[in-house]
């Protein structure tokens, strides 16, 4: 052989191997694709599952979980509230704590309601992560960690803002995994979701869990609300907006909650209802369709996932799944293609390894030869001397998985306006109706959170799209929470007896 000859063959061989690494992502985009006809049959299979979930029990795979929040905190209850105190001689006018757990970091915060329309005065907040092991060992170790972290937090309260002599803290639990309520204060864990499985807290009372371990550590406070954080964030949302009519949740795992009608729950066969409406935390991560868009990827996910056959919508959409698509797929070009060389780097084999929030800065690199790129791929899986026209290819990776993320999140959206009966117009009428959305995905992942939005505009057409709004409700769980620990208050309960 001459060396002309071998270079050639090599330029031949590494051609034949570049064109395999096309090919795969060429065919896992064709299987990705999400065509306005096929989000709208989505939208359509969402509307219809949601009367399932609302009709029974089991009904659907959607369970349409009731919330009992049946009146969204507005400024005048909580005018009311800051009456009641001020009639009691207390001067902090409603200091109310939440607590968010839903992922890998939780949240203690505490929020002073009060002036002349009881607004938001002030809050502070402080966020404590999660070691691993307790997400996966026992019900007492985890809520015995969050109770001496809420009770670190309460000891911080300054002396000017205390509660009165002879009132007990108050708090909003905003526990983010499905949790079947038979009141506004307790409910039983359904299943664990997003990475948890803390098998001794299913089929228990939650918020008893939390209590015991409050006593075991000494703090005395009253769980008086207990929500999950798509109905803090619509709570939240209809605090600053009376138009709020549906909250989304795009973050380590996706949900929505809406506003129902009472008497189109018939599964509800709870004592007359002091409101016509209700609350409804639809879990639709849960959501199944024969017309996803799933690939031999999502499966391999779905196989090896804590959760197998569960949330499958979930899994296609949400920040603790997205880079783990995007590996998968780059695996497997580094096995086909030897795109990283001979071997496939060690790292790559990890699951989980890649983050959404890398994915998300690798998508967004904007700088000529892909930098960013480069230094994640460094970073978190070891590989160096990648060609630009392979980064090219990673960025084109991530936008396939981003894009069918983001469409189908729209298309959940175009579903709950549909079941609203909102997705028409009627004789020119402006309804004005608010979504509000919040977490990490929506609020960082910059072309997600766009692409959603221009899909919700494809789906539901310009004039329909003019009434309706997308607004970033921050921090809308911690403070919703708060807010319904307030409007659930045993003190405003006292007065009105
Ligand atoms: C998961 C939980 C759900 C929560 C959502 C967003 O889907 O099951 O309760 O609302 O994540 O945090």
């Amino acid at each position: 052989c001459t060396a002309a000859a071998l270079v050639v063959r090599h330029r031949m061989k590494s051609s034949g191997k570049w064109s395999r690494a096309v090919a795969i992502l060429k065919e896992f985009e064709e299987k990705c694709r999400t065509p306005s006809s096929k989000l709208k049959q989505v939208a359509d299979a969402l509307a219809v599952e949601m009367h399932a979930g609302l009709a029974s029990d089991g009904g659907s795979k959607l369970k349409m979980l009731i919330s009992y929040v049946d009146n969204l905190p507005t400024g005048s209850c909580l005018e009311r509230m800051v009456k009641v105190s001020r009639e009691k001689n207390c001067d902090e006018k409603g200091m109310f704590y939440a607590l968010d757990l839903g992922g890998t970091n939780f949240r203690v915060l505490r929020v002073h309601l009060g002036g002349k329309e009881g607004r938001v005065v002030k809050q502070e907040f402080e966020e404590v992560s999660i070691p691993p092991y307790l997400m996966t060992g026992s019900s007492d170790e985890l809520f015995d960690y969050i109770a001496s972290a809420l009770a670190k937090f309460v000891a911080t309260e300054s002396d000017s803002l205390h509660v009165s002599p002879g009132r007990q803290r108050e708090l909003g639990f905003t526990f983010s995994f499905p949790v079947k309520q038979t009141l506004i204060s307790s409910g039983t864990l359904v299943k664990w979701t997003k990475g948890f499985t803390v098998e001794d807290t299913v089929g228990e009372d939650v918020v008893a869990e939390l209590t015991k371990a409050m006593e075991r550590v000494g703090l005395d406070m009253r769980v008086a609300a207990l929500v999950n954080d798509t109905v803090g964030t619509l709570a939240g949302g209809r605090y600053n907006d009376p138009d709020v009519v549906a909250a989304v949740i795009l973050g380590t795992g996706t949900n929505a909650a809406y506003v129902e009608r009472a008497h189109a729950i018939p599964k509800w066969h709870g004592l007359l209802p002091k409101s016509e409406e209700m609350v409804i935390n639809m879990e639709w991560g849960n959501f199944h369709s024969s017309h996803f868009p799933l690939t031999e990827y999502d499966q391999e996910l779905d196989a090896g996932s804590l959760n197998p056959g569960e949330q499958i919508f979930e899994k296609m959409i949400s920040g603790m799944y997205l880079g783990e698509v995007v590996r998968r797929v780059l695996c497997k070009m580094a096995e086909e293609a030897a795109i990283f060389g001979d071997t496939v780097p060690p790292k790559l084999k990890t699951p989980f390894i890649l983050r959404t929030p890398n994915m998300s800065a690798m998508h967004h690199d904007t700088s000529l030869d892909l930098k960013v790129v480069a230094t994640n791929l460094r970073d978190i899986f070891e590989i160096s001397n990648t060609s630009l026209k392979l980064r090219k290819l990673i960025v084109e990776l991530c936008d396939v998985v981003a894009t069918r993320g983001a469409r189908l999140s729209a298309a959940g959206i175009a579903g709950i306006i549909k079941k609203l009966g909102r997705d028409t117009v009627k004789d020119g009428e402006k309804q004005r109706s608010v979504v509000a959305l919040d977490g990490g995905l929506y609020e960082h992942y910059t072309k997600f959170r766009t692409c959603m939005e221009n899909t919700l505009r494809e789906l539901l057409g310009e004039e329909v799209f003019r009434n309706i709004a997308v607004e970033h409700s921050n921090d809308g769980s911690g403070i919703g929470a708060a807010l319904l620990a307030a409007s659930h208050s045993q003190y405003i309960e006292v007065e009105e007896s």
